[in-house]
């Protein structure tokens, strides 16, 4: 048992709906931030939680937000966070995942821009 502790944690898993790519998320990196390490071309603005362009819906999976200035309250609608919707640069799956997000843009901001 004592053993268990030194075990290596595998990578969390993250699958795109609608293009089907997966990449690795390692556990004290956000969703976005594994994303752009994987070459994945997430859309994103301020990378502070600040602007909403990182916005995607968790289809499948959980995760938190780290105790941070961020405020996703403030960004995305009750409804939208009811249905999974997150800020990636500030949400840290806990598990393996399935993500909806558009690829390719520069994102729809309706937060402040740093
Ligand atoms: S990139 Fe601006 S809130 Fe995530």
């Amino acid at each position: 048992m004592v053993f268990g502790l030194f075990k290596k944690k595998e990578p969390i898993k993250c699958k795109i709906k609608s293009t089907g790519e997966e990449f690795d998320i390692s556990r004290d990196t956000s969703l976005m931030n594994s994303a752009l390490k994987a070459n994945i071309k997430w859309p994103h603005s301020c990378k502070a939680g600040g602007c909403g362009s990182c916005r995607a819906t968790i289809v499948e999976g959980e995760g938190k937000y780290p105790a941070s200035p961020c405020v996703p309250e403030s960004l995305l609608h009750p409804e939208e966070m009811k249905n999974g919707m997150v800020l990636a640069c500030q949400w840290y799956p806990k598990t393996d995942i399935v993500v909806d997000v558009e690829l390719g843009k520069e994102g729809d901001k309706r937060g402040i821009i740093y």
